[in-house]
């Protein structure tokens, strides 16, 4: 039986601009069909760690293939295989919709007997098959996502980087466009896309999360919860409340505390705290324990983890 090629395969991508590294050795494979969710503050490496995928910045170490291609031998031999939505867009205000469209066609040398009947299916899929006329300026956020994602799909890529395609989308539109992305993945598309919406990241079949240009955790959501939160968060019914929330914050290994309603939500690191010992240091401080709660973790509790370990590692806290 033959192998199925691997859609991404990256291995100790790093950047740096000068002396300022904005992408550190990351590595990771992807396999076809893959929703890929990659997360992480700003400024930590997400759109440069795409660029370098896309062949348009050179890395400055480490390698990665794209349906078995080096981006860095072969730019120009990836490009069939990828569809790219920039976290800008990339599209021309001035140009209708179709012309928008056209325009890519044009890029990706999309044949003239097909061309037609495939800017048809990409006005239908973008759900602006009776706008073809509009000026692309006077689209909504909503609208101007899907054209831009019909437009990096032209070609049919194998393999779709998306960056931040939902920021700024109102809920709506936005699980709409999920709606896409799934039947796009459902159909064998891989998928990559990053995104700062945690409810989005917990639908991803993998979450990658890059910290400080590090890539500190890659794997599905219920694995990433049980790794390292042993699957809970706590939720702390104690008196008084504020000043618990307050003498929480900063301690080590406790990753967060916050108020929730009537409850401290405190995110701890299970390798430093157990219920009982944290029980007892706020006791020892006259605060009334009155009971914690065990709650379902989330992807964002292991973000606040992760963040937090981090930053205890260099020695930012
Ligand atoms: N061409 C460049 N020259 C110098 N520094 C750069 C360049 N491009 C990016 N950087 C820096 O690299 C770091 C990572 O930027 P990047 O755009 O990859 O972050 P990001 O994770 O995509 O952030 P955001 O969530 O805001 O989009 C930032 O500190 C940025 O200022
Ligand atoms: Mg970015």
């Amino acid at each position: 039986m033959a192998t199925e090629i691997i859609p991404l395969d990256v291995q100790g991508l790093t950047k740096r601009f000068g002396s300022f590294t904005a992408v550190d050795h990351v590595a990771f494979t992807v396999q076809p069909g893959e929703v890929i969710g990659y997360l992480g503050p700003n400024g930590s490496g997400k759109t440069t760690t795409i660029r370098m995928l896309c062949g348009l910045l050179i890395p400055t170490e480490g390698t990665a293939k794209i349906m078995g291609i080096d981006v860095v031998q072969d730019p120009e031999g990836i490009k069939p295989h990828i569809g790219y939505m920039s976290q800008k867009f990339s599209l021309y205000d001035d140009l209708t919709v179709l012309e928008n469209i056209e325009f890519y066609a044009g890029v990706y040398d999309i044949p003239r007997d097909t061309e037609k009947a495939r800017i048809q299916e990409i006005l239908q899929l973008a759900g602006l098959e009776s706008r073809p006329k509009t000026l692309t300026a006077e689209l909504s956020g909503g609208w101007r996502q899907r054209l831009a994602l019909g437009c990096a799909l032209i070609h049919k890529p194998p393999l779709l980087f998306l960056d931040e395609p939902t920021s700024g989308v109102d809920p709506v539109a936005r699980r709409e466009f999920w709606d896409l992305i799934y039947q796009l993945a459902a159909q064998g598309t891989t998928v990559f896309i990053t995104t700062h919406y945690m409810d989005e990241a917990e639908h991803c079949n993998r979450v990658g999360f890059m910290y400080r240009s590090k890539l500190l955790a890659f794997d599905s959501p219920t694995a990433l919860k049980s790794r390292y939160l042993h699957g809970a968060a706590w939720d702390l019914d104690a008196d008084p409340l504020l000043e618990t929330v307050e003498d929480l914050d900063g301690v080590d290994g406790v990753a967060q505390a916050s108020l929730h309603g009537d409850r401290a939500h405190v995110i701890i690191d299970p390798e430093v705290w157990t219920a009982d010992r944290l029980t007892k240091m706020l006791t020892d401080k006259g605060i009334h324990v009155r009971g914690i709660e065990t709650v379902q973790s989330t992807l964002e509790d292991v973000f606040t983890l992760l963040a937090h370990r981090g930053r205890t590692a260099a020695n930012l806290d």
